[in-house]
């Protein structure tokens, strides 16, 4: 059974390494390109973890302090009292030789459930390339509704795709925000 946990300083090697291989093996998926992420180094990656207003959140592959990073994701925040009720997840990801096996719903719920603890975020929004439909499945199983369609947002292999705008009212529960146990 994988543990969630918020990532902290320590994790940055093992989180960059993660986040390098999805954006290699999953590049459609990403906005960052890999070729300019593998440029990015530690201190980058360290910075990208403490950055202000964002929540990260790991997987690992079990309970033991050295057990491998398997997923991430981030919560954001946005700053000042109008905009704060709104915020958005971003950068999900679950290692190839994990998929499949729950990860992504356990860090989806694990995220809503944070953003709800929270008291102050009404809604989530987040983006997701047109043609993903693992993710576009899993959010949607969430309740995630489109709101928008961004033409030609990403430039892939010569192509350019759409990217769908998706957004969650946390006003009321979905039943998928219970963890899968
Ligand atoms: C999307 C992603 C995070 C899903 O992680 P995962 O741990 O494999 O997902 P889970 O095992 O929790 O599956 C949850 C649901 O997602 C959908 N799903 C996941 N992988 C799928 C696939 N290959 N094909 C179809 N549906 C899929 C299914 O609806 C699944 O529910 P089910 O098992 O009841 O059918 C993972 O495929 C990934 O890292 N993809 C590359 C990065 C990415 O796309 N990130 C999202 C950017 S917006």
């Amino acid at each position: 059974m994988p543990t969630i946990r918020q990532l902290t300083p320590s994790d940055t090697a093992a989180y960059r390494e993660l986040r390098l291989a999805s954006l290699r093996d999953f590049q459609f998926a990403h906005g960052p390109d890999h070729e300019e992420a593998l440029a990015k180094g530690l201190d980058w990656h360290a910075r990208r973890l403490a950055k202000q207003d964002y929540h990260w959140f790991g997987a690992f592959d079990g309970a033991q302090s050295d057990a491998p990073l398997v997923g991430a994701i981030c919560l954001r925040m946005q700053e000042g009292r109008r905009l704060r009720h709104a915020a958005s997840l971003n950068s999900l990801m679950v290692a190839r030789s994990h998929q499949r096996a729950g990860i992504g719903r356990l860090l989806v719920a694990h995220l809503i459930g944070f953003a709800r603890s929270l008291g102050t975020v009404r809604q989530l929004t987040l983006e997701v390339n047109e043609s993903n439909l693992p993710a576009r499945r899993l959010y949607d199983s969430f309740g995630f509704r489109q709101f928008g369609l961004e033409p030609d947002a990403i430039h892939h292999e010569g192509r350019y795709c759409a990217k769908q705008h998706l957004v969650l009212s946390l006003v009321s529960q979905h039943p998928n925000e219970q963890p899968i146990s």
